[in-house]
């Protein structure tokens, strides 16, 4: 094809168009080695002891009888671990202590990391490890999350903890239809198949680490400031990384092989257990989430209030800010919401896919379809008619907001308009049928980021990027921009990333990595494209050229710029039973440009499985009488597996902003968004009880059915 622009022959763009990913030969074959699996000559292994009491002080460590064990080569503890250092601002804020491990005999939540066993094979580690014998002054601790906690209090963050404007009590009064309802999600897990791993050596003065992480220079430069070292002589490296989800940052194993190899002078490799994971790796705090909504009788929200309350621990603060949902999504005369923090004996919760939208929308979602049953209006009307022209809260216009156009898509697709709005009334056979709706929006943003495009002498293209490929199609997805950017067929160019020596780089996170990273290639591929185009010649070590994008990013307009979603849900409850299975989703997504359909729409499915499993399966319970958890592995903590998930269908809509320069939106986190609450709703519909506490258990079905209630 040639482009009227310039003359000269390119290919067709190839972004837009499905691939299948760039390694995926590597993965299905089993060529591609995870961090856990890379071999090293001379390698130690370390084994992480985590403590058994839920708060309170090391007293005593007996390392002797384990130094005499097998194979073992050292004990590392709060007693005799290098020093490093805790207070720095790292990218995510000051590093969570859970990271800066043996630096401190107190014990702030069970399953916190008391000592790593060094040993020459990785069963004499863990033996050694198990036989290890940890003295504890015990404390009294406090596990119990409620929403009525009176310590629970509002922290300005990386969002503010409090936005108010309006007066609630008088919209409130002067409404004529009233939701007030509270909805409670439980602790949740990432469960991602890969566990944390990572090999640390020192090489010629250099830290190295081989890593699964989401961002390669993030924890390069967390690394470097703890150990006080230069960025420069820290070398991070993530080839290959099964699922991140928010959990794979700087986390306890890093720490403590960075200091196993130093003070061994050898490779040490740490990898962690499922159960381990569980109390080291971060999680989703539960939430007690209070919505009240008030509105005219034509439907029109004249008052919104949604207040939600977290956990964190005693030693970092994390808030889960769901109650920012409706910040974008709904407005209203009186607009007010507050994200509210306990501090508990608990580990630190984290980033998980979708923080503060996956349980806030469950709750905002969830009362906005009993504000339609109230008023009589359909859900989907009801969402049309409250639609804002500018951020409710930031006042902003937004790039673009395709919300509307989601629902009426899904609508047609999915058979919205045939359906019968009276609960409980469908049946088949002994199943009750439902259906239900719930919107959906994520933000879209994007983080400095450097790439280097290559022009090789044998005519083919190599793009360097500290990008990180969680298992999301990212490496794939940048090819087909570099060849785009660089106007030359995908299989001339190679991408490489997970590698901190590439220059800085957004992290995957916040469904901003691809975002951000295409734009740095489109930068570096099209001026390498400029300098090729005056015809010199290149020479044997090719022709490189570097992006930084930190700049552009300061040009973008003050804008809204948020994904949108509209989620469709029909299940079968079983009054028997108690069972609710779903039988199909739909999920149409206004997600801007997307540029690799196959994997995008991996994506956004991937996503909404998340939401039947939010919505039906997964609950990490706490045990208040030793402040750890039941079943802390894949046994006891369900996530749905193939027989839960049904027929699920993510498709999107047109969604461009002429003045967005890279049109990209991001789809990691929008699929889960909603998802639940179009569950919960269609539950609803099926069986007439409100469940407003995730998941929807059987015998939570069944207890509401025997008590006759209209909520559970
Ligand atoms: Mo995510 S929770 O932005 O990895």
């Amino acid at each position: 094809m040639t482009t009227a622009t310039t003359g000269r022959t390119t290919p067709i763009g190839v972004v837009g168009t499905a691939h299948t990913r760039v390694e995926g030969r590597e993965k299905v074959t089993g060529a591609a080695r995870y961090a856990g699996e890379i071999p090293f000559a001379d390698l130690a292994h370390g084994w992480l002891v985590l403590s058994t009491v839920a708060r309170g002080r090391i007293t005593a460590v007996d390392t002797e009888p384990v130094l005499a064990m097998p194979g073992v080569r050292a004990v590392l503890h709060h007693g005799n671990a290098p020093r490093v250092e805790t207070q720095y601002m790292g990218m995510m804020g000051p590093p969570d202590p859970t990271s800066t491990v043996f630096q401190t005999d107190r014990v702030p939540h069970l399953g916190w990391p008391v000592a790593l066993v060094v040993a020459e094979t990785s069963e004499q580690a863990r033996e050694a490890a198990e036989s290890l014998v940890v003295h504890y002054e015990v404390e009294p601790h406090d596990t119990g999350f409620a929403g009525d906690r009176p310590e629970a209090h509002t922290v300005d963050g990386i969002m503010p903890g409090v936005t108010e404007k309006g007066d609630l009590a008088a919209e409130l009064a002067a409404s004529a239809h009233v939701v007030d309802a509270e909805y409670t999600t439980p602790e949740e897990h990432h469960s991602m198949m890969e566990p944390h791993a990572a090999t640390a050596r020192w090489d010629g003065g250099r830290l190295e680490l081989i890593d699964s992480n989401q961002g390669t220079t993030w924890v390069q430069n967390e690394l470097a400031q703890m150990f006080s070292l230069d960025p420069g002589a820290v070398r991070v490296r993530s080839e290959h990384i099964g699922g991140g989800f928010g959990s794979k940052g700087l986390r306890a194993h890093q720490v403590a092989a960075v200091m196993a190899a130093t003070t061994l002078q050898r490779p040490v490799r740490v990898v962690m257990t499922r159960r381990q994971m569980f109390s080291l790796t971060g999680y989703r705090s539960p939430t007690s989430q209070r919505v009240r909504l008030g509105a005219d009788a034509d439907g029109r929200l004249r008052a919104l209030e949604h207040r939600s309350v977290s956990q964190t621990s005693t030693v970092h603060t994390f808030v889960e800010p769901s109650a920012g949902v409706p910040r974008i999504m709904y407005d209203a005369a009186a607009h007010h919401t507050a994200n509210l923090v306990v501090p508990l004996d608990v580990p630190t919760p984290t980033f998980m896919r979708a923080p503060g939208e996956a349980p806030g929308s469950f709750a905002l979602e969830s009362a906005l379809d009993e504000l339609a049953e109230k008023t009589g209006l359909d859900p989907i009307e009801l969402r049309v008619r409250n639609e804002p022209d500018r951020g409710p809260v930031s006042g902003l216009p937004f790039s673009t907001r395709n919300l509307v156009g989601c629902f009426r898509e899904g609508a047609r697709r999915f058979g919205w308009a045939d359906r019968d709005p009276r609960p409980g009334v469908r049946r088949d056979g002994r199943w009750l049928l439902g259906t239900g709706v719930a919107g959906a929006s994520f933000h879209s943003g994007a983080g400095p980021s450097t790439a280097l495009a290559t022009a090789e002498p044998d005519g083919t293209f190599t793009v360097r990027i500290a990008a990180a490929d969680i298992g999301t199609g990212a490496r794939t997805a940048l090819t087909l921009i570099a060849a785009d950017a660089l106007e030359v067929p995908v299989d001339r160019v190679r991408v490489r990333i997970g590698d901190s020596d590439f220059g800085p780089a957004m992290l995957a996170g916040g469904s901003m990595g691809t975002r951000s990273w295409a734009w740095a290639i489109n930068a570096a591929g099209r001026e390498l494209r400029e300098r090729l185009a005056l015809g010199t010649g290149i020479p044997p070590e090719g022709i490189t050229v570097r992006s930084d994008t930190t700049a552009a990013l300061g040009t973008l307009a003050q804008k809204e710029r948020h994904s949108f979603g509209a989620q469709f849900a029909e299940v079968a409850v079983d009054p028997a039973t108690g069972e609710v299975r779903v039988r199909r989703m739909l999920g149409i997504f206004a997600a801007g440009r997307i540029v690799n359909p196959l994997t995008a729409r991996n994506q956004l499915v991937g996503g909404m499985i998340w939401g039947i499993s939010m919505a039906l399966h997964e609950e990490a319970v706490r045990d208040r009488a030793t402040g750890g958890l039941y079943g802390a592995d894949l046994a006891g903590y369900h996530v749905a597996t193939h027989a839960d998930v049904p027929h699920v269908e993510a498709d999107w809509i047109e969604d461009d902003d002429p003045d967005d320069p890279v049109g990209i939106k991001g789809v990691g986190e929008v699929g889960i968004v909603g998802a639940a609450a179009a569950i919960a709703n269609a539950v609803r519909h099926a069986t007439g009880v409100r469940h407003r506490h995730l998941p929807i258990r059987p015998d939570r079905v069944l207890g509401a059915q025997d008590a006759g209630a209209p909520d559970a």
